[in-house]
């Protein structure tokens, strides 16, 4: 079963108010929507991901259909960089909150053929979250300089060895799976380094979706929507990311609900690198 990252501190810090109306900037498997519309929040939910629309529309309706059918929930396809103008659409323009839940599900983490997981050796080098739009991880590791390869490994992922990374996938035939650029990282790192992947990869998936900026767009785009008092929550998995929202906020004299991020105590290894900023215009 999908268990939401922080689903209750997160949802708690979003305060949800009797019949408020809510946006889900980012569905996934629909846990934290749910949350909202069974504290009585009606809920405008969007995800770059059909298929997680598709996948999980499903279980969210039947589930408030069952508690309280008063509820509503919307569903769009999109990219929360397009907040403002996907919420007038759907006449959620005056909202009082907004919750971003960064990255991937776990559900797409494990799901094949997309190349988002170092696991998938079989797996050709996708990564796009919108299958439809876009440049895929292979396409862009074979345009990209080894100089600009190396630059894009140092600056989203910090690995210490991105140089020598960089060099060898250049120096490799057509990077176009995931067992391909494995095979290039562990030519430069001879054991098994299951840390040194995980943030290859998910340097490459940040570049892939441009997520830094479409955070950046999805906050600019928030704060245009948000009541006086309605609350704007982020969930971050990576301290660039976390970087973007404390400074969004800071440079803005936005008020943040907690000086420290909340993080989770409960040890979960997929929890353990998420933090959340609460903040109010
Ligand atoms: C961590 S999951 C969210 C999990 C969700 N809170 C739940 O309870 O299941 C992040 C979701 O955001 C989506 N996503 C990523 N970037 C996006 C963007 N720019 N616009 C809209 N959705 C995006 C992903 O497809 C994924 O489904």
């Amino acid at each position: 079963m999908h268990t939401p990252v922080l689903l209750q501190q997160a949802i708690d810090s979003l305060d949800v108010k009797e019949d408020g109306k809510y946006i889900d900037a980012t569905f996934g498997e629909s846990g934290y929507s749910q949350e909202i519309m069974s504290r009585g929040g009606k809920v405008l939910a969007i995800d770059l991901d059909i298929s997680q629309l598709k996948g999980h529309s499903e279980t969210a309706h039947s589930q408030f259909a069952r508690s309280l059918s008063r509820m509503t929930l919307k569903l769009v396809q999109g990219n929360f960089a397009d907040i403002e103008r996907i919420a007038k659409e759907n006449n959620f323009d005056s909202v009082d909150g907004i919750i971003f839940d960064l990255g991937l599900s776990m559900g797409q983490l494990g799901s094949l053929g997309r190349g988002f997981s170092y696991k998938n050796l079989d797996d050709p080098l996708d990564m796009r979250i919108d299958v439809n739009s876009g440049e895929t991880a292979a396409d862009l590791i074979w345009r990209l300089k080894e100089s600009e390869l190396y630059e894009l490994f140092a600056k989203n992922s910090e690995e210490l060895r991105s140089k020598e990374i960089a060099h060898e996938v250049k120096i490799s035939k057509k990077i176009i799976s995931v067992s391909n650029l494995i095979t290039a990282i562990n030519r430069v790192i001879p054991y098994k380094s299951y840390n040194t992947y995980a943030k290859i990869f998910q340097a490459l998936r940040i570049e892939v979706n441009d997520e830094f900026s479409n955070l950046r767009r999805g906050l600019e785009g928030a704060v245009k929507i948000i009541n006086k008092d309605g609350k704007i929550v982020v969930v971050t998995f990576h301290s660039l990311e976390d970087r973007i929202v404390k400074n969004f906020v800071k440079n803005n004299n936005y008020k943040l609900s907690e000086k420290k991020p909340i993080r989770s105590k409960s040890g979960y290894k997929f929890e353990r690198s998420a933090k959340i900023r609460a903040f109010s215009i």
